[in-house]
């Protein structure tokens, strides 16, 4: 096993720089905690371990603070000396946040890392560690941050059997043969990774609870929990369970689980007693009720509201909370049904019941109103509830942006979703003011993403999938950060601090999603995938089935209308000036164009081409562009270790067959209904 590929981002290199590393060595003499807690332990033993690593420096742990040289960590309750770092300063730290200060002089080199919480001083010390190894200088530091988002989640779709829902790298790392993995080892290293970038909350089972999952809330599989929970904790990450919303049933002796049945209701009481006897700090619950044929409160006549209030009810005395997704929608559709439109219903079912929900249940909302594409608009719930706790779910596992097969850096996608202004409250209501709570002052808020690791040893497959998993946790601790500037934190950490290396992995990460769309599907219009795993094309794959995602493609045009004139009216969900926007064929933004309009082919974009010759030229180009991204990554052969470079070299020219695949089936299925021919006459099967 190669270390490489394994530590990822924490790769903790002895630093090369011999003039930097006597720099900084001045600061590594002893370190000081002010007191002790598991996370304080947590943050010493990571700090000793990597310094030793880069530097050779064991820092040796002292009861006194550093006279002239080292290291102080504390928490800022127990922080006095304010001439260092103010009291209105340590006053300003939010939950999480922390302060680094150095205090640099011909004599004295000492740093401070002052946390809010014994948290907070753990990411401090992830921090510095993020400083030596980019090699910033520690003379003048005088950093103080606060996380914009309170819930920072990672979802983990892993089954009991050790499959994973979506997972592209191999199996679960928690669990097999229906069992919590002995491999506590690889969980570790996991929150490690997690805790580095900020990540404080994890639910550890697939959304969809079967049979066996089922049973994680019973004294069988409990003390089991009860010990993952315990490696979390040390790293300031909170454990949560998917549950299944018949566990009344499944679990009990009830008949039923309706959420007004007051035996119901005391049998969710009882299971949240049990379960915080095993875990005293639990999260809570992550439901996925009424959606996909999981069960839910419509069984019973009930609303979501009441579904997950019985859930709130029962967790509340211990500070839990329910995670209820909004992922619900009419999976049995006919395609000939105009009417129905998935896009419309996370919007339609949940925006009545705003204000009726317990205060410590928070709503889910995917990024986009269908699932996960390329390239969807703002899901039009985000801001839409005013008086209900939301949080936004991200996808970081691949599932419909190549599989971690084919390249594709999310963080720009996720940006233009933060960004997006949604006009809830007036000009500047952007999705991250929202979700960070600010808006509205929710109770509970933040950002959930779906986990791209797997048991491979590189954790996501493609090595480069790594970059996502980090600018995940650094985006939405800090959404002002710039998606290039996330790359190459992220590749110097990974890959060394080789400005040729950094130069080149940057550009290709940055042009990854567009490209993925290029060669994918066409404006907006998502899916054309194979039904199933979802991987390469298929136009009509999902075009008669009952899921609800169409493209409507004859031999006229193409694309769903969704103005409220004339097609399903899904745009009036969002504020005014967007609805307007998105309801103008002229002013809706092109690239969603087919995710609002129905055109014909030979409709004219701003650029002066048509949407067939569009199609065809980005076609063209995608599959272009893989080769590109195949001759850059040739010229890193001897700049980065082997293994690596062959991972992502085997996964690109998967990416290029992929890609060509794509090409000629979209170039031909386009060519046979419009009966339009390519105006550069390429080849066209
Ligand atoms: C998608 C995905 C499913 C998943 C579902 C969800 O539909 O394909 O595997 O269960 O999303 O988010 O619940």
């Amino acid at each position: 096993i190669s270390n490489n590929s394994y530590a990822c981002w924490l790769q903790y290199k002895k630093i090369a720089n011999v003039a930097y590393e006597k720099k900084v060595k001045l600061f590594l003499e002893t370190v000081v905690a002010a007191e002790s807690s598991t996370v304080m332990e947590t943050a010493l033993e990571e700090l000793q371990a990597a310094v030793s690593k880069m530097t050779g420096v064991h820092l040796e742990k002292s009861a006194e603070p550093p006279a002239n040289h080292g290291i102080v960590l504390s928490t800022a309750a127990h922080f006095h000396q304010e001439e260092i770092i103010g009291r209105h300063v340590l006053a300003g730290l939010g939950a999480d946040g922390y302060v680094i200060r150095s205090l640099a002089t011909d004599r004295k080199k000492l740093l401070y890392l002052v946390g809010k919480t014994d948290k907070g001083v753990l990411y401090a010390v992830f921090h510095l560690l993020r400083l030596l190894q980019t090699e910033q200088p520690l003379e003048q530091v005088n950093i103080v941050e606060n996380p914009r988002n309170p819930l920072r989640m990672i979802n983990q779709w892993d089954n009991l059997d050790g499959t994973i829902e979506r997972g592209y790298a191999g199996k679960s790392i928690f669990f097999e043969n229906n069992k919590i993995t002995a491999n506590i080892t690889r969980i570790k290293d996991y929150a490690r990774l997690l805790s580095s970038v900020g990540i404080n909350a994890i639910s550890i089972n697939n959304v969809n609870v079967f049979e066996a999952a089922t049973k994680l809330i019973t004294k069988q599989l409990l003390p089991d929990v009860a010990a993952v929970a315990d490696i979390f904790r040390a790293y300031g990450i909170t454990l949560f369970l998917s549950i299944n919303y018949a566990s009344p049933i499944q679990l009990g002796t009830l008949p039923t689980a309706d959420p007004l049945d007051e035996r119901v209701q005391q049998w969710w009481k009882e299971k949240a007693s049990e379960i915080y006897r095993y875990i005293p700090d639990f999260g809570g619950f992550l439901v996925k009720a009424d959606s996909e044929h999981r069960p839910g409160p419509f069984t019973y006549g009930r609303d979501h509201a009441e579904g997950a209030n019985v859930l709130a009810e029962a967790l509340k005395p211990y500070g839990g909370v329910v995670i209820w997704r909004c992922f619900v929608y009419n999976c049995l559709q006919d395609w000939r049904d105009r009417s129905t439109d998935r896009a419309k219903a996370a919007y339609d079912n949940f925006k009545p019941l705003d204000g009726e929900f317990l205060d410590n249940v928070i709503l889910q909302v995917k990024n986009g109103p269908m699932d996960f594409q390329v390239r969807e608009p703002v899901s039009p719930l985000l801001g839409a509830m005013k008086q209900t706790n939301q949080v936004l779910e991200f996808q970081i596992a691949q599932e419909y942006t190549g599989q971690q097969i084919d390249l594709c850096y999310l963080v720009p996608q996720w940006k233009e979703v933060l960004d997006f202004d949604t006009y809830a409250k007036g000009e500047g209501t952007t999705v991250k003011s929202i979700v960070s709570g600010s808006v509205y002052g929710f109770s509970h808020s933040g950002i959930a993403a779906v986990s791209n690791i797997g048991n491979d040893v590189n954790w996501t497959g493609n090595t480069l999938a790594q970059a996502n998993l980090y600018g995940y946790g650094r985006l939405i601790w800090n959404p002002e950060l710039a998606a290039e500037e996330i790359a190459e934190e992220w590749i110097v950490s990974t890959f060394g601090n080789e400005p040729l290396v950094t130069a080149m992995i940057r550009e290709m990460l940055m042009e990854s999603w567009s490209i993925y769309e290029n060669y994918t599907a066409p404006l907006g219009i998502g899916w054309m995938v194979n039904p199933g795993h979802h991987y390469g094309p298929n136009v009509d794959g999902y075009e008669y089935a009952v899921w609800g995602t169409y493209h409507f493609a004859d031999c006229h045009g193409i694309g769903v209308d969704r103005t409220t004139g004339s097609g399903t009216g899904y745009v009036s969900q969002y504020f005014s000036p967007n609805k307007e926007m998105y309801e103008s064929l002229e002013n809706c933004p092109e690239e969603l164009l087919l995710f609002f309009h129905h055109v014909p082919y030979t409709h004219t974009l701003k650029s002066g081409e048509t949407v067939i010759q569009h199609i065809y030229n980005t076609h063209f180009k995608g599959a272009a562009q893989v080769a590109w991204l195949i001759d850059k990554w040739r010229e890193l052969e001897g700049k980065i270790d082997q293994e690596r470079y062959e991972n992502v070299l085997d996964r690109l020219q998967r990416q290029l067959k992929n890609a060509v695949e794509w090409r000629d089936i979209i170039n031909t299925y386009f060519y046979r209904k419009s009966g339009i021919a390519d105006e550069q006459n390429r080849t066209i099967y």
